[in-house]
């Protein structure tokens, strides 16, 4: 038999890396607005917490789960700030967002199942859940309405065969905090198919303007039929660290483990203790870095509005602006391509994030500090002055 590769690489979406691709390597004074990746370094508490953790030698094995106080301080946090009732059994802790996404993909989808995606949408997710074997449909939302969730615009893509539903909230690309309204709306979709919801909620703490979030988990009816995911990586610029977690209903939590632990065995064991510092730590810290994150964003949001051809809505939370172009006449894509290569300021293509994108950019505020952003927002003024 040739050796080639499984059918699951090669019959499914190649991996694409957008503008971060076509950036690589060019030699411009290029600004890089395209990627997740927060500007700040990781609080000091948290890495003299880790630090201390490996000259105390706990470098071996350890639980298959996670660190069994770190569960619990996680169980403790969604408690208190989420409104779940889950213990520290029913917490894993995983390798960022990523891997808990993809453990609750590969554990709750077969081949031939659907999963739902509300778009604009989340890219690997795509990925996941062909690497599983189930086929993605997509609901796009309404960009004049703001991208609401909206059961006219869901329902339509739901069949015999859709399985579970993946909700980004706070929403990357678009910055919406989902309503309870909105959530209420989601859930009440998903006990009338009985689907599975898939929650990321990795920017669950950077909310701005008193936008509550909601976790769709806490509504009634949802606890049993939601796989919750948070990490580490954007509150606490602690993207490098690959920490993140999966909290559901035990017998969801079950199927998860197995793929986590077949997978990676668990999570570096040193690293869990510089996590349990970071939730264990003054709070203030992190009210400062979103303090921060809220100064790049009113920064980045008043000046995209004053760009001819660009209206930018307000951002509820995460890192991201979502300006509409529109008006300028230009495709997302070609947009993006001529900022590239006419002003070295890399932002986004809409369209990146599906068809309901189009028309848009996105451009991260929170992974550059306010002069480098200063510096791209005039870039970009002089070209949609131009254009
Ligand atoms: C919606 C969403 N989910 C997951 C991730 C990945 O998170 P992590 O780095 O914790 O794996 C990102 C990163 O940008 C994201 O935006």
């Amino acid at each position: 038999m040739p050796i080639r590769p499984a059918r699951r690489i090669t019959d499914t979406s190649p991996k694409n890396f957008g503008m971060f691709a076509k950036a690589l390597g060019m030699e411009a004074d290029l600004i890089h607005l395209e990627l997740g990746m927060p500007a700040e370094d990781t609080p000091q508490h948290i890495k003299d917490a880790t630090i201390a953790a490996l000259q105390a030698g706990h470098v071996h094995y350890s639980d298959l789960q996670g660190l069994p106080e770190l569960r619990s301080a996680i169980a403790d946090q969604l408690r208190r700030k989420n409104a779940l009732d889950l213990t520290a059994e029913e917490v894993i802790i995983t390798n960022g967002l990523t891997q808990a996404s993809f453990a609750a993909f590969m554990a709750f989808l077969d081949a031939g199942d659907e999963c739902l995606l509300l778009a604009p949408f989340y890219p690997q997710h795509v990925g996941k859940a062909e690497l599983a074997g189930a086929k993605v449909r997509i609901a796009p939302l309404d960009a004049s309405d703001r991208f609401s969730i909206n059961r006219t615009l869901i329902e339509p893509h739901i069949t015999a065969e859709t399985r579970a539903i993946a909700l980004i909230n706070p929403c990357n690309p678009t910055g919406r905090v989902y309503s309870g309204r909105e959530l209420q709306i989601l859930a009440e979709i998903a006990q009338d198919h009985d689907l599975l919801v898939f929650s990321d909620e990795v920017y669950q703490d950077i909310t701005y303007d008193g936008a509550p979030h909601t976790s769709i988990a806490s509504l009634p009816g949802m606890k049993e039929r939601t796989i919750t995911m948070g990490a580490f990586t954007k509150s606490h610029a602690m993207d490098g660290w690959r920490l993140g977690y999966i909290a559901a209903d035990a017998r969801l939590i079950g199927p998860c483990l197995k793929m986590t632990s077949s997978e990676v065995t668990h999570v570096n064991t040193f690293v869990q203790h510089g996590a349990l510092a970071a939730l264990t730590g003054d709070p203030a810290i992190l009210s400062g870095m979103i303090d921060r994150d809220r100064a790049r964003r009113d920064l980045v949001v008043a000046r995209l509005n004053q760009m001819p051809g660009v209206h930018c809505a307000p951002v509820e939370g995460t890192i991201y602006a979502f300006p509409d172009i529109t008006a300028t006449g230009m495709t997302s894509q070609e947009c993006a391509d001529r900022l590239l290569y006419e002003t070295g300021v890399v932002v986004e293509a809409g369209s990146f994030y599906g068809a309901a994108g189009e028309g848009h950019l996105r451009v991260c505020f929170g992974c550059a500090e306010l002069p480098v952003l200063e510096e791209a927002m005039m870039r970009m003024q002089r070209f949609f002055n131009s254009v």
